[in-house]
This record gives structure tokens, sequence and C-alpha cells, in this order.
């Protein structure tokens, strides 16, 4: 079987015509909205959450196909989680994929309004999507998602975040904040094929705990581009967590501490997976993706 890393360019290419076609056929009265909407998922997304969930359809035998338009709307909440974490009253940050954020483009209140009707397409996407099994699965699959982005996922996460500025948190606190705002999509995104396919209790657990590991080393990692990169090169500011001393594991435990912390648990994310042997290399692939990125 060709390697998934070799089929991400087509895969992301397809979440890339879903996302223009899901946008241009919305109903649309405000012409500043939708294109606010359009803005903030057409500028060059690295699309991790879809291919995350094509990995794990890939790994349990899933139709891709099926999976493209939870793929696509997974991909319009993260957009709409984007905005809203710029937004001044959250991290007040101006650049992000190398352009100005949404409500510096646009203003705050189209911005708000774009990402809250990102998430209303989202929901209304999936709901109407072809579903091949009952539609009460398909309600438990809308539901899981509904439930990973709000008080007990990420906005939870994302609460936790912003309490945290200018405390001294110890690393299991700062990773369950990580595994709240970050890591609950990503875990989302993965678990979602197994709406599609009955799996046994040991495979969703497995599933799950490789999730939950890589949903925290992808948080980490993202730290650590920040703290170490250039702002040309991951097209964002590298001081939006030091200056805010946000609660941030390089800040709080250090540069090596946080890679030894990535690869600990990127270890123990593919660990997890042995139980389904060689047909999860697609997700061992976009673990290795997530702990090596530079952007
Ligand atoms: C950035 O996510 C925000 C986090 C949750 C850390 P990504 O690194 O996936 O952002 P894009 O979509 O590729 O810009
Ligand atoms: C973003 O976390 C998490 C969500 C959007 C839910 P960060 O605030 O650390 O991510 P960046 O650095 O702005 O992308
Ligand atoms: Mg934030
Ligand atoms: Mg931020």
């Amino acid at each position: 079987m060709a390697s998934f890393k070799k089929q991400i360019p087509e895969f992301k290419k397809s979440i890339n015509h879903h996302l223009n076609m899901i946008l241009y056929e919305s109903d649309q009265s405000s012409k500043e909205l939708s294109e606010a909407m359009e803005y903030s998922v057409m500028n060059g997304g690295k699309r991790i959450r879809p291919m995350m969930m094509l990995a794990s359809a890939m790994a349990i035998d899933v139709e891709t196909e099926h999976i493209i338009p939870f793929a696509t709307a997974i991909e319009l909440l993260h957009s709409f989680s984007l905005i809203h974490d710029d937004l001044p009253c959250m991290d007040d940050d101006s650049i992000r994929r190398g352009q100005p954020t949404t409500h510096i483009k646009f203003g705050e209140a189209t911005a708000t309004l774009a990402a809250d009707s990102l998430q209303s397409l989202a929901f209304e996407s999936m709901a109407k999507a072809k579903f091949p099994k009952s539609k009460s699965a398909q309600l438990d699959l809308i539901s899981m998602i509904a439930k990973s982005i709000g008080s007990a996922g990420m906005a939870g996460g994302q609460s936790l975040d912003l309490d945290s500025e200018n405390k001294k948190l110890d690393p299991s606190s700062v990773e369950n904040i990580y595994m709240l705002k970050t890591g609950k999509l990503l875990k989302a995104a993965i678990l979602a094929p197994t709406y599609f396919r009955k799996l046994n209790n040991k495979e969703v657990l497995a599933l799950i705990s490789f999730s939950e590991s890589i949903g925290v080393a992808f948080q980490i990692q993202d730290d650590l581009i920040e703290a170490e990169g250039d702002e040309d090169m991951i097209g964002k500011s590298v001081v939006s967590d030091k200056s805010k001393n946000k609660a941030a594991y390089p800040i709080l435990f250090g540069i090596n501490e946080s890679k030894n912390r990535v690869k600990e648990l990127y270890e123990s994310a593919c660990d997890s997976l042995k139980v389904f042997g060689e047909s999860s290399n697609s997700l061992r692939e976009m673990a290795e993706i997530i702990i090596h990125r530079k952007l």
C-alpha cells in the first residue's frame, strides 16, 4: 500500500475543493461576512485535522469517500476556533498563516460573526451529509464532535488557557489544558471513523490513547515552533505566548524538557497502535509529521 504521506497532497486537494464548494454553496446575506468566512478558511492551513480523520479511516478500513464531508466540517470548526483565538479578548494576535488575522482584516464584529457562521455551517453540513449507517449513528457522531468543541472540550480548554496567564502551573495541569484546547478536536477527528465501522473495545481504547498522546504532543510542538521560530517562516507571532506570560510548556519547563516530552508522547502514541499492526501506519505517519513539523 502506498504510504499515507504520498497521498496527502491528493487528500488536501480534495478537502480544499470541498471547503470551497461548501462555502460557495452556503446561503449568504452579507458580502462582507461571506468574504471573511472564505478568507479565514481558504488561506493555507495545513489541514491536519482532516488528514488525521482520513488517516484514521484508512487504519480501520473505512471508505475515505464517506469521511470527506466530516473531515471538511472539522476544518470549518478549526477555522472558527482560530478566529476566536486571535481576537483581542483572547490571544490578541494580528498575523496568522502569514496574513492579517480575520479581525485585523475585517474588524472584530465581522470576525466574530464569521466564526459563528463557520460553526453553524459545519453542523449544517454534517447533518446533511450522506451517511452509510443509521441516522442514529450519524447523530451520535455529530454529538461527539459537538461535545469536543464545547465547555468540556476546546472551549473549556481555551478558558483554562486564558486563566493560566501569569500562573506557574505544573506539567500535568498544562497538559490538561492542551488535551482540552487542542487535543479534543484532534481526538474527535481520529474517533470519527469508528462511527462508520464497529471496533472492539481494545481497538477503540487504542485510538483514544493514541489521540490523547498525539493531541498534547501537537500543542507542545506548536509552542516549540513559536519559541524557536522566525515570524516570517511560521506566519504567526513568535512572542504571543511570552508577552502574555502564558502557561506554555517551553516557557515554564524549558526547550529541552519540551522536546523530550514531545518524543515521549510520540512513542507512547505509536505504542498504542500496536493492536492494529501495519494497517495503522497512516496514523504513525501523521504522528511523525506532527512531531517534526516546523510550521
Ligand atoms: C494551530 O493549529 C492552532 C493550534 C491548535 C495549535 P494548526 O497548526 O493546525 O494551524 P493551521 O490550520 O495549519 O494554520
Ligand atoms: C490554539 O492554541 C488553540 C485553539 C485555537 C483552540 P494557541 O493559541 O496556542 O495556538 P496559536 O499559536 O495561536 O496557533
Ligand atoms: Mg490561544
Ligand atoms: Mg493563539
